[in-house]
Parts: C-alpha cells; sequence; structure tokens
C-alpha cells in the first residue's frame, strides 16, 4: 500500500526509512544503491548501502523538502545526493567522481519510498567444503601471458574490444613473442536464467562465437567471477552456482578464469578463502576442460602456501595496482620476500601490467617489465593494443626479458641493497646464464657502481644490455653505469667456463 506523507510529518521523520536506486548501467544490467535514512527534523543520518558495504552519511539536511547528503566513498572522493521530497517519491541528483582528480559525473533518480531493503545485507555464507587437495590441472608450466581488458578497458570492455584486442595481439606480433591469453576482466555478465544458468550482458551478445573467434587465431580466451553474489564492479558473481558456472564457462570454450573475492569478503571470514576458492577449482576441474584458475584474493590469507592445493595456477600477492610509479614501486620491489612460492604451474601474480597506460615513463614501464620478469610473473598486458606507441610494443616484447620470465628452470632471484634506493638483483637462468638488474628507485639519474662480489659473482667480460640490446665490454672487478631515475639497467651475462 502506497504510503502518502503529510507535509508535516515528512518535515520531522517522512525519510526515515530504506530507500533504493535501482541503476540502469547502460548494458541491460541494474545495480542497486540503498539510502538507510534516519531523519530527526532537518538532520538525516544514517549510511549509503552498496555491494553490502555501508558508508556512513558524514553530513545529511533535509530542509523545506529539500535533501542534502554527503558521503566519503574512498579517501578524498565524496558522493552526493541533492534533491527534494516529492509526496511519496525523492527526486535526486547524485553526484560522484571516479577519482579525485576528475570531474564529478551526475545522474538523475526518482525513486520511490520505502523500499523492503531486500539484497542490502550480504547472505549467510553457504557450508564450506572439507579441505582436499584439488588435482594439477597441468596448465601454465610457464608464467600465463596474455592480456585482460581491466587496466585500461575498465568496464568499457565488449566484443568487440576483445575481438579487436585478438586481431592486434597477432598484428603486432605480441602473439608470437608468447601472448596468448585474451581475458575478459568484470563487467560481461548479465543475469541469471530462470534454470540459474549465468547470462551475458548486451556488451556480449555471443560467448560461444566469441570464444570460437578468439580460437581461430590460435590464441585462448579467459574470463572473470567472484565466489560471492557480486563481482567488485557489482555485476552477478559465482554464489551458489560455482558448479553451474564453471560448466558454462566450459560450455562456452572458455581457457581461463580470474576469481575475485569481492563480496565474498563480506560473507565469509579470511579463514574460509581456502575452501571457498577449492571448489571452484574442483569445479573446473569437473568441467571437463583444461581451464587455468586465477584467484584474486588480493594477498590475503597467505595465498602462496595453499594456492596450489585449491587447484590454483596463479594468485594475486597484492591489492589492485594502478598506472603509477608509487604504485607499481611499492607492489613490484617488495614480490621478492615471496618469490620462492613460484614454480612450474603455480605463480605469484602482482597484478597484471600497466605498461603503455601512458601514467609513467618509459624508463619506468621497464622496470616494471623488468620486476615482473624476474619474480616469473604472469605478464598480462593491460593496454589498448590498437593505440599503442613503438617504445611500449618494443617494452612488451623484448625477447631476452620474456626469456626470463619464462625461463623453464624457475630460479629465484636474490637481491643486493646498494647506497640510497639503489637495488641489484640478480637470477641464474636454465642455461648458466646470470641477469643483473640494477634498479634506480631514487628521484634523480645516478651513477652506480656494483662489485661484482658484492653480488656474489666472479668478474664477468663481456654481457649484454637486454633493454639496449647493446653488448657491454667490462674489466675489472667492478661496473659503474648511470642509470635513469626510476630506471634500470638489466644485463645478461653468459655462463662463465670455469
Ligand atoms: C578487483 C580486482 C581487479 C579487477 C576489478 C574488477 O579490484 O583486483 O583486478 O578485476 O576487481 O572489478
Amino acid at each position: 500500500m502506497a504510503v502518502v506523507l503529510t507535509w508535516g510529518a515528512a518535515a520531522q521523520t517522512g525519510l526515515t526509512g530504506i530507500w533504493k536506486i535501482h541503476s540502469d548501467m547502460g548494458d541491460g544490467t541494474f545495480q542497486d544503491v540503498f539510502l538507510n535514512l534516519k531523519q530527526n527534523g532537518s538532520d538525516v543520518t544514517g549510511s549509503i548501502v552498496r555491494d553490502y558495504s555501508a558508508r556512513e552519511i558524514k553530513t545529511g539536511t533535509f530542509n523545506k523538502g529539500k535533501i542534502h547528503l554527503e558521503v566519503n566513498l574512498w579517501r578524498e572522493v565524496v558522493e552526493t545526493y541533492d534533491g527534494m521530497l516529492k509526496g511519496d517519491e525523492l527526486v535526486l541528483t547524485v553526484a560522484r567522481k571516479k577519482s579525485a582528480n576528475e570531474p564529478n559525473s551526475f545522474s538523475h533518480q526518482r525513486i520511490a519510498k520505502h523500499d523492503s531493503g531486500e539484497g542490502m545485507n550480504p547472505p549467510a555464507p553457504l557450508p564450506v567444503p572439507e579441505l582436499y587437495d584439488v588435482a594439477d590441472n597441468g596448465l601454465v608450466r610457464t608464467p600465463p601471458m596474455g592480456w585482460n581488458s581491466w587496466n585500461h578497458f575498465a568496464g568499457r570492455v565488449t566484443d568487440a574490444v576483445v575481438r579487436k584486442t585478438a586481431d592486434q595481439i597477432v598484428a603486432t606480433g605480441m602473439k608470437d613473442a608468447g601472448y596468448i591469453y585474451i581475458n575478459i576482466d568484470d563487467t560481461w555478465q548479465g543475469a541469471r536464467d530462470a534454470q540459474g544458468n549465468i547470462l551475458t550482458n548486451k556488451k556480449f551478445p555471443d560467448m560461444k562465437g566469441l570464444a570460437d573467434y578468439v580460437h581461430s587465431k590460435s590464441l585462448k580466451i579467459g574470463l572473470y567471477s567472484s565466489p560471492g553474489p557480486m563481482t567488485c564492479g557489482g555485476y552477478e558473481g559465482s554464489f551458489g552456482h560455482e558448479v553451474q558456472d564453471a560448466k558454462t564457462y566450459a560450455g562456452w570454450g572458455f581457457d581461463y578464469l580470474k576469481y575475485d573475492w569481492c563480496s565474498a569478503g563480506r560473507i565469509y571470514k579470511n579463514s574460509d578463502l581456502q575452501p571457498v576458492y577449492q571448489k571452484m577449482g574442483a569445479a573446473l576441474v569437473d568441467s571437463g576442460r583444461p581451464i587455468v584458475y586465477s584467484l584474486c584474493e588480493y594477498g590475503d590469507g597467505d595465498v602462496w602456501k595453499w594456492g596450489p592445493k585449491v587447484g590454483g595456477n596463479l594468485w594475486r600477492t597484492t591489492g589492485d595496482i594502478s598506472d603509477r610509479w608509487e604504485s607499481m614501486e611499492s607492489i613490484g620491489f617488495k614480490q621478492i620476500e615471496i618469490a620462492q612460492y613460484a614454480e612450474p604451474g603455480h605463480w605469484n601474480d602482482p597484478d597484471m601490467l600497466e605498461v603503455g597506460n601512458g601514467g609513467m615513463s618509459n624508463e619506468e614501464y621497464q622496470t616494471h617489465m623488468t620486476l615482473w620478469a624476474l619474480l616469473s610473473a604472469p605478464l598480462l598486458a593491460g593496454n589498448d593494443l590498437e593505440h599503442m606507441s613503438k617504445a611500449t610494443l618494443a617494452i612488451l616484447t623484448n625477447r631476452d626479458v620474456i626469456a626470463i620470465d619464462q625461463d623453464r628452470a624457475v630460479h629465484h632471484p636474490k637481491k643486493t641493497q646498494l647506497d640510497g634506493k639503489v637495488e641489484v638483483w640478480t637470477r641464474e637462468l636454465e642455461d648458466g646464464a646470470t641477469v643483473v638488474a640494477l634498479f634506480n628507485r631514487e628521484d634523480t639519474n645516478k651513477p652506480v657502481k656494483v662489485t661484482w662480489s658484492q653480488i656474489g659473482l666472479s668478474a664477468p667480460a663481456a654481457a649484454k644490455n637486454l633493454w639496449t640490446q647493446q653488448d657491454v665490454k667490462l674489466s675489472g672487478d667492478s661496473y659503474t653505469v648511470t642509470v635513469p631515475k626510476h630506471g634500470v639497467v638489466l644485463l645478461r651475462l653468459a655462463k662463465m667456463s670455469s
């Protein structure tokens, strides 16, 4: 029954209750935001709830029928709700920023009074399975290489983008350099049908056709889901549909699944990470199709200790990377602490590459690529391959650097700290060669002198600089070179005859 508010009642408490904004995402799907309000005269308190996360209203007023709400989304980014109560309806303009530097984007909403609040709170956890070791799927004996849509396209990924990327990965020579997986990240999902089968949204009209297209280029294709009811982008997750979804992915012909914790974190405890990931790991094996299993849990729960047991081929070791030196630096340089957990079929994943996305210098992108190669990290390009500079392509396809990443011996890197923020990493390769990376993390170019004995090597006679591709003559017990700010000099020393 509709509640008709009189002006007097509305002025005092009429806003109290739950209001739901049912937003059209423009791809045939909808997402809900709940305004859980408590009005006391001109004061409005409460929270804004989306994806089961409540953000407290930090400023809330109601004067002469006009409402104004402010919530902090993250850091200094504020979302505001301004509008009028008109009879039973709130007519609102919502202003939000995607990041601190971007202008507000506005949406206009007309929402009816009081919602039941269904879907506002997380469901109860599902029972978790007993732990056991899921069979190894035998895939990715060297770190997976390919492309993922998220870092550049985020919610703008479409069927056309994926096809074009497949074309470009071939045309640019990236495929020949080893980039094989074309992975669709978040925002491909639609609703479920009456039998609970996951459907795609309007951006992906034919998943099977898309997989066939990518396979026709001798490439492989991946997609993304979450063990929670919602993905991080608020799209449909696999909660309670794990086995069914694994079968659907296999039926469409997919080869790779990234499985992102997201809303599962508001349902399960962190101690449930392993059994919850095991459930999908087992479902993928049972699907009968070889599917690479990528765990995305931001490095929580010491995943490197149990990732292989749940059938995981790679697992995120950190929060999300962004296209800034500070982000890449803080992620990349600390990974050496867990480098020993990388082994054939089971890889630490410090997140996807940002090379070519424009927020770092080419020297910084060389550092990014060098670190990922030394760490045997997955090399998943995250840029727009159609509009890529020659320098970007050269960084992504440097055969010598890729060979370090893909080296089958999987020796782990060692680090020596020099003066200031200069560090030298070394790694032995299967053929007995040694790579030496001199990293300058300081904000100015820096002459660096490294004594061979300092890094446990005997004086080599020659080396190849892998970024300039030049031969380097060496003599004496040390090597001096200027390393650009945030850059790296990467040398390969051939096996020395003893
Ligand atoms: C999380 C993941 C990202 C990306 C987004 C998509 O933040 O860590 O890599 O998949 O979700 O919503």
